[in-house]
């Protein structure tokens, strides 16, 4: 099976993607070797309480937690996002987390997201895949910091940035492109392994209705307590502002990864980050000029910044929910 590192901002939908990656490591489909955590939807000591949270409530406090960068590579204030509540699980009481945050505390382990990053890609060559659902402040400093990093991974699977320019966050950036415009950029202009990408714009068209989700989550086998725990956040953060429909995007990211076939179209474009405009900040735009926007497999014009030998990202621009 392969093997998956998956970078967090814990943020109710990371849980959902995690419990997905969950249930597949269960199944044997892949081995989910650490999740490594970075400040995002809420602070980084709420990031990893909530994963550390999640994945006892899962019964898997076996798999390594590595905390990493508390905010963006630049930016002075990382941009404050209460989508997911100010505690990134929906501002719930304590009690609706049973058991001893301790534990917790002692189960984070002690070496640094951005180092276990490289160890674990160096120790497997061309075996991991690694799966960024936060700002990309880790994986940046990790190409950064190893000259040998961005070309050892299997693939890299990313949800951020759009297609269209539009976003969440700013009118024009997607929240985790938004967040560390200048760590996207890094790794979109450096990562030298097939990228694909699930951008803002394909999110909401495949909205979850909340009763579909709480009839086939527990199909996720990932546990009651993991449910229970969902559901609450879950609750908080999208009933009280009386929505029926939940944007997920980070569970579609992770679900293109492991079940390629619910994926109907895709672009193949080189992106990039733009970092200067002040109404554009951190908004995705190609980086070559392809016909219709497509970039062949071997693109003649990208911009020169860009990995010579780096394919153009495959961007999923369609979803069959009904799969
Ligand atoms: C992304 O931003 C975060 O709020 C979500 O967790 C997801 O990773 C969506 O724009
Ligand atoms: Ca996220």
């Amino acid at each position: 099976p392969r093997l998956v590192v998956v970078d967090v901002d814990t943020g109710t939908d990371d849980a959902m993607a995690l419990l997905l990656l969950l249930a597949a490591d269960a199944a044997g489909e892949v081995v989910l070797k650490a999740v490594t955590c970075v400040g995002g939807n809420t602070g980084l000591g709420n990031v990893c309480r909530n994963t550390l949270r999640l994945l006892r409530a899962a019964n898997r406090l076996d798999v390594p937690v590595f905390a990493g960068a508390e905010g963006p590579l630049v930016a002075e204030r990382p941009i404050t996002n209460t989508y997911h509540g100010v505690d990134g699980f929906g501002d719930l009481d304590h009690t609706d987390f049973p058991g001893d945050d301790a534990e917790l505390d002692a189960a984070l382990q002690e070496e640094n997201a951005v180092v276990a990053l490289n160890r674990i890609v160096n120790e497997n060559p061309g075996r991991v895949s690694l799966v960024c659902l936060a700002p990309l402040t880790n994986i940046a400093l990790a190409v950064r910091t190893y000259p040998a990093f961005r070309g050892q991974l299997r693939d890299a699977h990313i949800m951020g940035g759009n297609t269209q320019g539009l976003g969440n966050t700013t009118p024009a950036a997607e929240f985790n492109f938004g967040a560390d415009p200048e760590a996207a950029q890094i790794v979109l202009e450096s990562l030298a392994c097939p990228v694909q990408l699930t951008p803002w714009e394909t999110c909401p068209e495949h909205a979850i209705p909340l009763e579909w989700r709480l009839e086939t989550l527990p199909a996720l086998g990932a546990g009651g307590l993991a449910l229970q725990l969902l559901t609450a956040a879950d609750r908080a953060v999208n009933l009280s502002k009386a929505k029926t429909l939940w944007t997920c995007c980070d569970q579609l990211a992770v679900a293109a990864l492991l079940r390629p076939g619910l994926v109907l179209r895709t672009l193949r474009r080189h992106l990039t980050v733009e970092l200067a405009g002040s109404r554009t900040r951190g908004q995705a735009v190609p980086a070559c000029v392809c016909r219709g926007g497509q970039c062949p497999p071997a693109c003649a014009g990208p911009d020169r910044r860009l990995n010579a030998g780096a394919p153009p990202a495959t961007i999923l621009d369609g979803f069959d929910v009904d799969a």
